[in-house]
């Protein structure tokens, strides 16, 4: 399509029913603003160029708007007057002659390109207003799509409509396509006669047909749909965001066994043959390669895992975590923006934090890297082939050479290194009969109180 188009998105709304301290375009789905999720269909459709309708936390909501591959400007709303009249917001922009006009909503996250592309094709194909429309059992608040022999002839708010519009399950989803040489007259030309004096969008329709032009209806799911006005209506949105990316990943290969106990960001990207276990939730900034393992009840946020890597159960791995070929991070572990080295083993409940474990170490269970000291963290380094013994503490910054061994229960204090044996603990001491003595005199006592009673 050659053709010019200028995407107009309105996201002036106060937010009330959403009782928040921002913009209910700014609630994040998937982790990513409401608005940013727009602005992305809006550029997968093969639009540039964005006039983003601004009211409520402008500055925030422009920032957050702002994705690559997109021109945007912002336009300032200072009065909610209604849809029609915050297009208009937009007249300068407008006025610079595009081909075409869409009209999207900040808070309707889940559109994608696709009925985006056909509400333009209706217009290159000859109406001027194409307006995306869905089918609901549920149409109570929207408003209805007149139509008659395949032309859109009105569309009625519902608080203007009468019994049998009302009974019309064939609803606005508020976004439209209008030809853009004509775009300015029909807006300029919508009023405020009806029952919430405001300037209604949703005009056009009429408007356009009286001066002998055309308007159509194009059809989409009605999950893309879903508006966002509330708090419960943020979960639905989640819910549906989350069914269809996890789709997709699975359709692309990868293996989750209760899909949907598992939740993802919108930039989480795993490979194919991947397997996910159920309950695991990746934060955002997560990449997990093919054929990786995350078992069940683990949380990812800001990590890698290459292939083979194997995380969890119960496994926490926080940003800058980066887990080599073959490394194994297990239950209640936490690693965080460490580097563990190709097969190397952090098995059992274990903290390494701003670290590097070489490759094939062995991490032994209850391991801590001593990393912070209440002021500054401190690096950990453990060479390749290392064995840490159970229960280290290994305090922070220390170098344990390559094929060092830890005794278990050590704290290290200074480095050790490659291939000596290192040991911070008490030595054993051994008393012969002690514990039978010991014994003998506690039961005396518990007697002796029983006797007492
Ligand atoms: C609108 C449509 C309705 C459609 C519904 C879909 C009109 C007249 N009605 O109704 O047919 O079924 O959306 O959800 O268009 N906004 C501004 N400035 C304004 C007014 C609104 O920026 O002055 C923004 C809102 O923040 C929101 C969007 O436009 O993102 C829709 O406005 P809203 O008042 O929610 O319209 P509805 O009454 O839901
Ligand atoms: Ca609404």
């Amino acid at each position: 399509m050659n053709r010019t188009c200028l995407a107009v998105v309105l996201a002036a709304g106060d937010s009330t029913r959403m009782k928040s301290s921002m913009s209910k375009v700014l609630h994040p789905v998937g982790g990513r603003p409401m608005i940013a999720h727009v602005m992305a269909s809006i550029a997968a459709s093969g639009v540039s160029d964005v006039a983003l309708v601004l009211g409520r936390d402008a500055e925030k909501v422009e920032k957050a708007a702002s994705i690559d591959g997109l021109a945007v400007e912002g336009v300032l709303q200072t009065e909610r007057l209604g849809t029609g009249h915050a297009v208009l917001m937009a007249k300068d922009a407008i006025a610079r002659g595009y081909d075409e006009i869409l009209v999207a909503y900040g808070d309707v996250p889940l559109i994608t390109a696709a009925p985006l592309k056909a509400a333009r094709e209706a217009l290159a194909g000859g109406a001027d207003v194409a307006v995306i429309g869905f089918h609901t059992k549920n149409p109570t608040g929207y408003g209805r799509l007149l139509v008659e022999n395949g032309e859109l002839i009105a569309i009625r708010e519902e608080k203007d409509a009468n019994e049998v519009e009302r009974a019309v399950t064939w609803c606005n989803s508020g976004l439209m396509a209008i030809d853009g040489k004509k775009a300015l007259d029909l807006l300029s030309r919508i009023g405020n006669q009806n029952a919430k004096a405001e300037y209604y969008l949703t005009d056009l329709v009429e408007i356009a047909r009286s001066l002998g032009g055309k308007a159509v209806a194009v059809d989409a799911p009605e999950s893309e749909l879903t508006g966002c006005n509330n708090r419960a209506e943020l979960a639905v949105i989640e819910r549906l965001w989350q069914e269809r990316r996890r789709h997709e990943l699975m359709v692309s290969g990868v293996t989750m066994i209760a899909p949907e106990t598992v939740f993802l960001s919108h930039d989480t990207v795993i490979g194919q043959d991947a397997l996910i276990e159920p309950n695991v939730v990746f934060g955002p900034g997560v990449t997990v390669e093919g054929g990786a393992v995350i078992h069940a009840f683990s949380h990812l946020e800001g990590a890698h895992v290459a292939a083979g890597a194997t995380v969890g159960p119960f496994a926490r791995l926080r940003p800058g975590a980066n887990l080599a070929e073959g490394s194994k991070v297990g239950n209640f572990c936490e690693v965080k923006k460490a580097e563990i080295g190709r097969g190397a083993k952090v098995n059992h409940l274990t903290y390494i934090g701003d670290a590097v474990v070489g490759a094939e170490a062995n991490i032994g269970a209850g391991t801590i890297t001593c990393n912070y000291d209440g002021v500054n963290k401190h690096e950990t380094h453990i060479g390749a082939g290392a064995f840490i013994g159970s229960n280290s503490s290994l305090v922070a910054p220390v170098k344990i050479g390559d094929g060092a061994l830890i005794a278990s229960g050590s704290v290290i204090t200074e480095d050790v290194p490659a291939d000596a044996l290192a040991l911070g603990r008490a030595r054993q001491e051994m008393k012969p009969g002690r514990a039978a003595v010991f014994r003998e005199r506690n039961l005396a006592i518990k007697a002796a109180k029983k006797a007492g009673k």
